[in-house]
């Protein structure tokens, strides 16, 4: 069977097909998403629980205690690798939001480019928890100055020390009632999950692909979906070809050995995260150094692309750091969106960190723009346990 649309489409085959266990779970999770995404026009109303309906928000507590139990949610962020690069300051009553200056992928991300998007995840997370909170959140983005979308700024975000330019300042504004479409997303930060393994045999709703691409544009990005067997071939094509050129570089293999093969952490890419079992994640260190990599996560994923529901394309209008932030709080809106419909994502951007690669890549967009990330999507019916996080970093200064 391959894919479901609604009950009344359904042939005696199908039918029987239910009657299954395999055949069951994702009618269930279909069934769970349409009740979730039928009130698609409800959504922008104020949702009736009352302000600041986290029983757990210290409402009595200075600012700074509060917007400190705020970053609980940032922290739960995705971030490339996993390696969590954002820092926090609370000053002024306010968060200052900063890339980790030590938090770097040389090989994998040369230019910083997916630790700004990680931070605008983060960023995003923490605008969704205020509202939950019962504030609007007032966002400043660059305001150190600088981000004058020019390429000679983008370093200036990434120096240590106090040279370094803060990515936002958010602050807590009025009291105000969370729509019920931000209730759904503050609730998928605690569902959200990387999910590396096969999606279930079921659609993804046309309704709900629109929902992520309006997802997109809310936040000034775009979701390009990529349809048709030849265009879905020529994406496959570039990223097969993207993985061979990265993976040839010793450099790439060894911080991909180092952050992808771990048994358990608080930072890092779990071997879990994969199927793989305890023995398989300790020798895929050594497997990562061979030359041309290690072949299974690759192989894993080549079938997988290929089976995926929904292959899309997160773009931004340019790419400098303004750029990055933004499409990484609209990767952020994306993925919670999604976890809300039942659905998840995993990331397949070899093309993208690939100059030639990523021109190409952008012959696949019907529209102007610059590929940031590429999805893989579909109907998930397991949790994938919860990556690890390390306590959240705050500066002293
Ligand atoms: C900007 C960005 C780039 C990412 N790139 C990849 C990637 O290339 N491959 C991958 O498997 N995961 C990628 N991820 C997902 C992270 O590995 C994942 O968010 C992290 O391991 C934490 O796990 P979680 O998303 O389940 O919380 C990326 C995430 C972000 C935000």
């Amino acid at each position: 069977m391959q894919g479901m649309g609604r009950w009344g489409d359904m042939d005696a085959r199908s039918y029987f097909y239910l009657c299954t266990p395999e055949g069951r779970r994702p009618y269930f999770a279909y069934l769970a998403r349409s009740i979730v995404s039928s009130d698609a026009t409800t959504m922008d109303r104020p949702s009736t629980t009352p302000i600041s309906n986290d029983p757990s928000f210290p409402r009595d507590a200075p600012v700074n205690e509060q917007l400190a139990f705020l970053l609980q949610y940032a922290v739960m962020a995705p971030s490339g690798h996993n390696t969590q690069p954002w820092q926090f300051s609370i000053r002024d009553d306010a968060i200052w939001l900063y890339a980790d200056p030590a938090l770097t992928l040389p090989a994998l991300d040369p230019g910083g480019r997916e630790r700004i998007m990680s931070c605008g995840a983060a960023l995003f997370h923490l605008r969704i928890a205020m509202i939950h909170a019962g504030f609007d959140p007032l966002v400043e983005l660059f305001p150190d100055g600088g981000a004058a979308n020019a390429a000679t700024d983008d370093a200036s975000f990434a120096s240590s020390g106090a040279g370094q330019k803060a990515l936002a300042r958010i602050r807590m504004g009025e009291h105000r009632q969370p729509s019920l479409l931000e209730e759904r997303l503050f609730s998928a930060i605690h569902r959200r999950r990387t999910h590396r393994e096969a999606f279930a045999d079921a659609n993804v709703a046309d309704a709900d692909i629109e929902a992520l691409q309006e997802a997109a544009e809310q936040e000034g990005a775009t979701l390009e979906i990529v349809t048709g067997a030849d265009r879905r071939q020529r994406l496959l094509d570039l990223v097969i070809q993207g993985n061979e050129i990265m993976l040839a570089d010793p450099d790439v293999r060894r911080e991909l050995a180092e952050w992808t093969s771990r048994v358990s952490d608080k930072t890092g890419v779990v071997g879990k995260s994969r199927g793989w079992s305890r023995w398989q994640t300790a020798t895929a260190r050594w497997l990562h150094a061979l030359p041309g990599g290690h072949p299974d996560p690759w192989r894993q994923e080549t079938a997988m692309i290929r089976s995926a529901p929904v292959l899309g394309i997160l773009a931004t209008a340019n790419d400098h750091v303004p750029d990055w932030l933004t499409g990484g709080q609209a990767l952020d809106r994306v993925l919670l969106r999604a976890t809300s419909f039942g659905l998840a994502a995993s990331f397949l951007n070899q093309p993208v960190k690939v100059d030639r690669l990523r021109n190409q890549l952008h012959e696949l967009l019907t529209h102007d723009g610059v590929p940031q990330i590429i999805l893989r999507m579909g109907v998930v019916t397991t949790q994938e346990p919860r990556s690890g996080r390390q306590p959240v970093p705050v500066r002293s200064d």
